[in-house]
């Protein structure tokens, strides 16, 4: 039941949709979904982007406009990994480093929820076994707070876990009957590239950096299930490496082994931006942004694309029928105010684009009639409006 990824199986899927390429149609809205061979050959064929993405939110129908959302909550930015792209790599003398304290992470969820979110993303570096006990143990603390404050969606973005880790770090989460956990927790380990080399290149091949080892971290979502986790959330980091076709073959191949193994998934393709201390290249074109996020839409409607405010409002609003999730927030670490958020790039993990407050950002896509999960949209002048206690006797609906 674990992953395994050749590159000659790769390369064999990548030739067989090279062949079907120059005849492969459109999918129609009611035709079954399209192969890892079609999906290659949808990338490798003429057909243009723009009729991609009409024929990704055709098939979409009215869940086009059915979203959710979760705000990054970066609890720290050390970290003992070597990254390339990354502004929060050890080895980054010009990072300011920064650690909340449980009381900080207390006040930044309750600012979250003040202002309406209700789902959460924990983030820290990746550490050495050592360290990595200290930052379980932070995150552990940050997951039963936002527990406790009601927060319906919590993602974990906190590197690889050994099996012992991933029990520590779950070991105050209710369970359900047959042992899986209760709420709702999504384990978040982009893998970044699929291609070894390239992998290597960006982050490491020093057996003393933690994420130097790619089999450990493309087995993280086979121990989360293993320990009772529900959902997984793998990821490329478009930039890396410029060979698309070889990396929407390796992520297609992984999410199907994914939901095959009935975990629910989300889908992150977020683009390299600028981060302290490196000169990242540009990613690549919008249209090829596009191109990736409608076949993976078409090829699994039933995966959570998740879209971050990296990208910038025009981006936003091509992709977003197509998308499941759209996350807004910052990448420093405890940045919420009660108004917006702070994004210094000297303690940031890379640049935010959109740096529009989360409220006017959804409330664009509000007021166009799309719905998000996990966001409670307040009044108009939302914090100088004093909130309604639970205790007024409103009703409250079902479940
Ligand atoms: N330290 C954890 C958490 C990563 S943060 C880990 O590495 O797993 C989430 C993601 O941010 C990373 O997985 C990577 O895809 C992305 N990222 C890193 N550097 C970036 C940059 N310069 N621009 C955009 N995204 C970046
Ligand atoms: N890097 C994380 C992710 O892509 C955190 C994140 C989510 C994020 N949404 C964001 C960072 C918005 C900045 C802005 O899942
Ligand atoms: Fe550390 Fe993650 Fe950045 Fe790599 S991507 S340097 S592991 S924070």
């Amino acid at each position: 039941m674990h992953f395994e990824l050749t590159e000659t199986r790769v390369r064999e899927i990548l030739a067989e949709a090279a062949r079907r390429a120059p005849s492969i149609a459109l999918p129609e809205a009611s035709a079954g979904e399209p192969s890892v061979v079609d999906m290659a050959a949808l990338w490798l064929s003429a057909l243009p982007v723009e009729e991609l993405r009409a024929a990704a939110v055709a098939r979409r129908g009215p869940r086009a406009a059915d979203l959710e959302t979760f705000s990054p909550l970066y609890v720290t930015n050390t970290c003992d990994a070597e990254c390339r792209m990354c502004g929060m790599r050890r080895d980054n003398p010009e990072l300011e480093r920064e650690t909340a304290s449980p009381a900080q992470v207390q006040r930044q969820l309750e600012t979250l929820e003040r202002r309406g979110i209700r789902a959460v993303a924990l983030l820290t570096g990746e550490y050495r076994r050592d360290t990595r006990r200290w930052a379980i143990g932070l995150t552990r603390d940050a997951l039963g707070r936002a527990l406790r404050l009601g927060f319906r969606h919590v993602l974990i973005n906190i590197g690889s876990l050994a099996e012992d880790e991933l029990a520590e770090l779950l070991a105050d989460v209710p369970r359900r009957a047959d042992g899986r956990i209760a709420p709702r927790l999504t384990l978040c380990t982009f893998q970044e590239t699929y291609d070894r080399e390239t992998y290597r290149r960006f982050m490491g091949a020093n057996p003393d950096n933690p994420r130097a080892d790619f089999e450990r971290r493309l087995g993280n979502f086979d121990r989360a299930a293993a320990a009772g986790m529900r959902a997984v959330n793998p990821g490329l980091l478009l930039g890396l490496c410029r060979d698309l076709p070889y990396e929407l073959v390796s992520i297609a191949l992984h999410v199907r082994h994914l939901l095959a193994r009935g975990l629910e998934v989300f889908v992150s393709v977020p683009r390299l931006r600028q981060a302290s201390g490196t000169s990242n290249a540009r990613g690549l074109s919008d249209d090829e942004f596009v191109r990736m996020v409608a076949i993976l839409s078409l090829g699994f409607p039933e995966a959570k694309i998740v879209l971050t405010t990296r990208e910038p409002a025009e981006i936003q609003r091509r992709v977003l029928p197509m998308a499941g999730v759209l996350s807004a927030g910052s990448s420093a670490v405890a940045p919420y105010t009660a108004t917006g958020a702070r994004f210094p790039l000297e303690a940031s993990q890379f640049e935010v684009i959109d740096q529009r407050p989360f409220e006017e950002i959804l409330g664009e896509y509000i007021a166009q009639g799309v719905r998000f999960e996990n966001y409670e949209a307040r009044a108009e002048s939302a914090g100088a409006r004093p909130r309604i206690p639970r205790e007024a006797g409103l009703p409250v609906s079902p479940g």
